[in-house]
């Protein structure tokens, strides 16, 4: 079996997937966290792989970046590949005072200024939200580890990275922590299909202040968040 983006045969994927956008990250995260990996995707570069962590079967694939590209590939995740978990794992520029490069945000809810969502000509406005169970798990695993701050609470899913219009003002003002950019089409499809997703990411702007994370910031912090997220996988 195929889709017209992923190659891998029936049962290739295991039922947890992790995704960053990045599908390089994707294979990091295999070459370094998993045991007996073994690539099952390469259409257009986006690489996925399943190993096991932890002596339980975990698969990584890259999503892309964005509500359209998220849409894709978790949909034929969900659909085709009969995934149950999918872990987003990505970065994101916090938009409240205390977050600060290197923390931790789980989305417990995903806004957006996309139109993903319009799919479903719904009689009114959607709530997109993460999967409580995995919330729960993954929280209670970030919160274990000594000298990560963790927050839970909604994020915004932009479609545009490079805005010069939109205040992030008035996403603050409702309370919203932090924008990304996938999570509000992930947890649709994951509403729509009757599976279970979480997105959680690690700092690397300050966009109120305009500090940004090096290189090396970001390494480092990617690397805590992946391991709070492949012991979610592994709790589950
Ligand atoms: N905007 C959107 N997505 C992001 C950002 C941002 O500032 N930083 C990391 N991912």
């Amino acid at each position: 079996m195929s889709t017209p983006h992923i190659e891998a045969e029936n049962g290739a994927y295991a039922k947890t997937v992790l995704m960053p956008g990045d599908p390089l990250r994707a294979k990091f995260i295999a070459k370094t966290f998993l045991t007996d990996a073994v690539q099952v995707n390469g259409v257009r570069g986006m690489l996925g792989f399943t190993g096991k962590y932890k002596g339980v079967p975990v698969s990584v694939q890259g999503s892309g970046m964005g509500c359209p590209s998220m849409g894709i590939y978790s949909y034929e995740l969900f659909q085709f590949y009969g995934v149950e978990n999918i872990l987003r794992i990505g970065t994101t520029g916090s938009i409240r005072a205390d977050l600060h490069l290197g923390d931790l945000v789980m989305a417990a809810g995903a806004c957006t200024s996309s139109n993903y969502a319009a799919q479903y000509h719904l009689p009114g406005t959607f709530a997109p939200i993460a999967s409580f169970p995995l919330l729960k798990t993954a929280e209670a695993i970030a919160s274990a580890r000594e000298g990560l701050h963790c927050v839970v609470g909604n994020v915004l899913s932009a479609d545009v990275f490079y805005d010069d219009v939109s205040p992030v003002d008035d996403w603050k003002k409702m309370g919203v922590l932090a924008i990304e950019m996938e999570s509000n089409a992930l947890y649709c499809n994951a509403a729509r299909l009757g599976k279970n997703a979480l997105g959680m990411f690690t700092v690397s702007d300050e966009l109120l202040t305009g500090v940004h994370a090096t290189p090396e910031q970001r390494q480092t912090s990617f690397t805590a968040m992946m391991e709070v997220a492949l012991d979610t996988a592994a709790a589950l």
